[in-house]
């Protein structure tokens, strides 16, 4: 190509990317494989692989990455603005502290049996080259991409190591009080109530291993490989009986057997400050997905000095669409909601066919 040719060719290059604040140069990663917008981002592509292979079992949304979530939370819900306020460490916030001193903060009562997961993901932070703050928040990001109807979570790099643990009593349980669990919300990073029931869609993928150790795996609702809206719906349904013997600490009747419903999640459902936010995500995928992806964003990064990251989040696959739409269990209906927001009347739901079937356990992985 002769020279003026080539000038002409690029100069018009120039003005398109000028004209368009979209096209955004990228670089050739080391790998040989992957572009970036940032360098920094190329060795992600291989921490993402191994964890898709190695800790989630092929990419499954199963226990490993919902136990990688409840950790997310644990790690970053370590801060206290009054704290620092009033001139003591509040803790580091997302800062990997649960893991780089977990033979503290693994005894604190409200991370009972979150040692597991730490003890999963300590080979695979000993083999990459992230700090142990970003490999928690990346994990979970990465995981949540597993489960169906999840938003693609944001992922920012750069949190420095952890030199301290985190202060015990900062994070909720579920026999707390609806007035503490808001007030420790505000106090960590400013969630508002709303806020608080975003990032509870969290439980749409979960179940309790230590709430009753008698059962474990034990889901808080009926579908907990999907990132659907079920949990909004069945904490919503009058408790009738599973599993029985309720009466563990922070534990209350739930609508189904094989069901367990947190006494924190039932009484934030019906709570005046939170029941109308909690029904809105019922019939509302796509609200449940932005607002839970918001305030993710946000727990994500507590106690960091965000100007000092990384958007490195094109590295996060992007979640498979939702695979399931809203419904009463079979044998459930309209008439088993316990109404609680005093605004707007539940939305009229399918019920499943079929007779009242009970939820089976999460298999541990
Ligand atoms: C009011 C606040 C919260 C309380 C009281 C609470 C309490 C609990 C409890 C007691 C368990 C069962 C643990 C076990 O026995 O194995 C659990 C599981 C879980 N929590 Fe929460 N949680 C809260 C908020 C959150 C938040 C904000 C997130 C994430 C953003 C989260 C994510 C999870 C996940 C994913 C699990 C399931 C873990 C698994 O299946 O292995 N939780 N939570
Ligand atoms: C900070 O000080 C205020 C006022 O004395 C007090 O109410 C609050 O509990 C303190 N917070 C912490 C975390 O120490
Ligand atoms: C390790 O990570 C740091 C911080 O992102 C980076 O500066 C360094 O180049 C990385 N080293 C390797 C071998 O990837
Ligand atoms: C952070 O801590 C982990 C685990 O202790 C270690 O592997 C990593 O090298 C540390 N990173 C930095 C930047 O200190
Ligand atoms: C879903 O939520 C969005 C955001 O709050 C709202 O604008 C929209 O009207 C809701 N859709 C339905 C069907 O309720």
């Amino acid at each position: 190509m002769a020279f003026k040719t080539l000038a002409s060719f690029v100069s018009v290059l120039a003005a398109l990317q000028v004209a368009s604040g979209a096209l955004t140069r990228r670089v050739a990663c080391p790998d040989g494989v992957n572009t970036a917008t940032n360098a920094a981002c190329c060795q992600l592509f291989a921490v993402r692989d191994d964890i898709q292979k190695n800790l989630f079992d092929n990419g499954e949304c199963g226990e490993d990455v919902h136990e990688s979530l409840r950790l997310t939370f644990h790690d970053a819900i370590g801060f206290s603005r009054s704290a620092e306020a009033n001139g003591t460490f509040g803790g580091g916030g997302a800062d990997g502290s649960i893991s780089i001193f977990a033979s503290i903060e693994t005894n604190f009562h409200a991370s009972l049996g979150i040692d597991e997961i730490v003890g999963e993901q300590a080979p695979f932070i000993a083999r990459h080259n992230l700090t142990v703050g970003d490999f928690i928040q990346f994990a979970g990001a990465v995981g949540v991409s597993n489960c169906p109807g999840a938003p693609r979570l944001q992922f920012l790099l750069g949190r420095p190591n952890a030199t301290q643990p985190a202060p015990d009593k900062t994070i909720p349980e579920p026999f707390d009080t609806v007035d503490s669990i808001l007030a420790r919300f505000l106090d960590a990073a400013d969630f508002s109530p709303a806020e608080v029931v975003a990032l509870l869609a969290s439980h749409t993928i979960a179940a309790a291993d230590e709430v009753d150790p008698t059962i474990p795996g034990t889901p808080f609702d009926s579908t907990p490989e999907l990132f659907d809206t079920q949990f909004f719906i069945e904490t919503q349904l009058r408790g009738t009986g599973f599993p029985g013997t309720a009466g563990n600490q922070g534990e209350v009747l739930s609508p189904l057997p094989g069901e367990m419903r947190l006494q924190s999640d039932s009484e934030l459902a019906r709570d005046s400050r939170t029941a109308c936010e909690w029904q809105s995500m019922v019939n509302n995928q796509s609200k449940m997905m932005t607002a839970f992806a918001a305030a993710m964003a946000k727990l994500a990064v507590i106690g960091q000095d965000v100007s000092q990251l990384i958007d490195c989040s094109e590295v996060i696959p992007m979640p498979p669409p939702p695979a399931s739409a809203a419904h009463f269990p079979a044998g459930l209906s309209n008439a088993d909601v316990e109404q609680a927001c005093a605004e707007t009347p539940f939305p009229t739901l399918q019920t499943d066919p079929g007779p009242e079937t009970s939820v089976a356990p999460v298999p541990p992985s």
